[in-house]
Parts: C-alpha cells; structure tokens; sequence
C-alpha cells in the first residue's frame, strides 16, 4: 500500500510496480501532516484486511532558515509527519507483525540525526529523535521476529532540496547519491535486520568523525554547508 498526498503520482508507481513487478498495489492518498492520519491508514488496512509484512516510513521534509523565520505552521508540520506519524504508525503495525512472529520496519532518518544542524534545526532534530527511537524500539523487540531499521541517508538526488529551499546550499552543491542506490542500501540493511544503516562511504566517515569533534565545532561547519538559501 502506497501513503502519500498526491494520488496520481501514486497511481502512476503503482501501475509501474504492478505491470513490471506483478505486484499487488493499492494506493491511499492522505496527508501526513494531519493529526490522525496515522489512524486513518491502519483503519484503511484493517477495512481492506491488509496484512503488513514491512512498514517503510519514508515521507519526510524539511525547512530551510532560521527556526525564528520559519512558520511555526510548517515547524508543527515538520513535527507531525517526520515524528508523530511514523511514531504512531509503528505503534499501530507493530503489534499485528508481532502477533504473527515475523515483520520489517523501516525508518527513513538521515546522517544530520547524529549532528545540530542550523537552519534545518527542526528538521535535524526530527531525524535525531527517528534514529533514537528506532533503536531503542529494536532493542525492545529482540526476540519478537520484528526488526526495526533506521536509514540515514546523506544528501540524495530526489525533490527534498527543492522543496526545502536548500538546493544552493553546500551540501547539495557537493553531490548528492541517487535515490536507487539509497533505497538499495536501505533495503538490504533492513532485510539483514540492522539497527543502523548509514548509506554511502562519505557519510559514514562523516558520522564516524563527528563522535569525535566538539559538538560545537560541529555545528558551525554544519552552519557554513547549509548557509545559503535558494
Ligand atoms: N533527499 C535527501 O537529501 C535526504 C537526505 C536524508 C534523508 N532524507 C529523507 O528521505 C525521506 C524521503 O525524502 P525524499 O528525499 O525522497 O524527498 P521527496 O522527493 O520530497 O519525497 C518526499 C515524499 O514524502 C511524501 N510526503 C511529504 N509530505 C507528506 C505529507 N504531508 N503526507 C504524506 N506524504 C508526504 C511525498 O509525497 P507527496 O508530496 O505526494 O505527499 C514524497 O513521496 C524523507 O524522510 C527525508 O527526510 C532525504
């Protein structure tokens, strides 16, 4: 089942997945960002008595500029669909996947979970909160068949940037992976059952060298790559 606003983007991945794959689809357009979504979609599941094997929390967006310039209507929305909605949708399928001894949960998070990271402040924060839960949530179901997968992906060739307003920014000026090969990480990270899956070998240098630098450091040169505004 696909989740996301825009129905016939949706319709269109479908018939993709349907006619190349074979792939039994259905599509469920909502909007994340409203309270209650979550229990919509398990509403919408329980009604089509679909059984959910993996769970791919993957919407997400950010902000680009000082939080004190952003509007706290986009701030909240942030918080809805890159905490509230996956918290609650891993909350609602979590338990049938349990009851059934097998399940994949996979948390789309990013490398700037592990550092501040100003003027994607909120945005930042949200992915430091998916990581943590994620694997505080693994360890809590050890022995339940289910694993829980957080991916952190450094910057990727999608319409994150453009949305955010931070195309101009260092960090997507310096190249950016493509989607496919992140999805192929994130992927096999999830079907080994791993905690932690940073893609790429750049980012994972990166988040390897911020453990040790003074944290304050750390955010000034995030400071310096995501300075410029679109
Ligand atoms: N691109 C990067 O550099 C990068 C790096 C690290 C992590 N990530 C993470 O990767 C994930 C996927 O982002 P992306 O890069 O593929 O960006 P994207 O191209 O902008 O895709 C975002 C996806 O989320 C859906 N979405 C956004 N807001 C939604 C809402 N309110 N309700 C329901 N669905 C919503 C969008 O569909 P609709 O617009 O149709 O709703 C779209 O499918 C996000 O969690 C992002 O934080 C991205």
């Amino acid at each position: 089942m696909l989740v996301a606003r825009r129905e016939e983007r949706l319709q269109q991945l479908a018939e993709v997945l349907t006619q190349k794959h074979g792939a039994a689809t259905q599509i469920l357009a909502i909007d994340l960002s409203q309270p209650g979504a979550a229990a919509q979609i398990k509403a919408e599941l329980t009604a089509r008595e679909a059984e959910i094997d993996v769970l791919v929390n993957n919407a997400g967006f950010s902000h680009h500029g000082p939080v004190t310039q952003v509007s706290v209507e986009r701030l909240h929305a942030i918080v809805q669909v890159n905490i509230m909605a996956l918290m609650e949708l891993t909350r609602m399928i979590a338990p049938s996947m349990m009851a059934r001894g097998r399940g994949r949960i996979l948390n789309v998070s990013s490398v700037v979970g592990f550092t501040p990271t100003p003027f994607a402040t909120v945005y930042a924060a949200t992915k430091a909160f998916v990581t943590s839960f994620s694997e505080g949530l693994a360890e809590e179901l050890v022995g339940t068949g289910v694993t829980v997968t957080a991916l952190c992906p450094g910057t990727t060739k999608t319409e994150f940037a453009e949305a955010a307003g931070m195309t101009k920014t260092i960090a997507f000026r310096s190249g950016a992976m493509s989607a496919k090969e992140v999805a192929e990480i994130g992927y096999a990270g999830m079907m080994r059952g791993e905690r932690i899956v940073i893609a790429g070998r750049m980012n994972w240098w990166m988040v390897f060298g911020v453990r040790f630098a003074p944290r304050k450091l750390v955010a000034k040169i995030a400071k310096k790559i995501m300075a410029q505004a679109d």
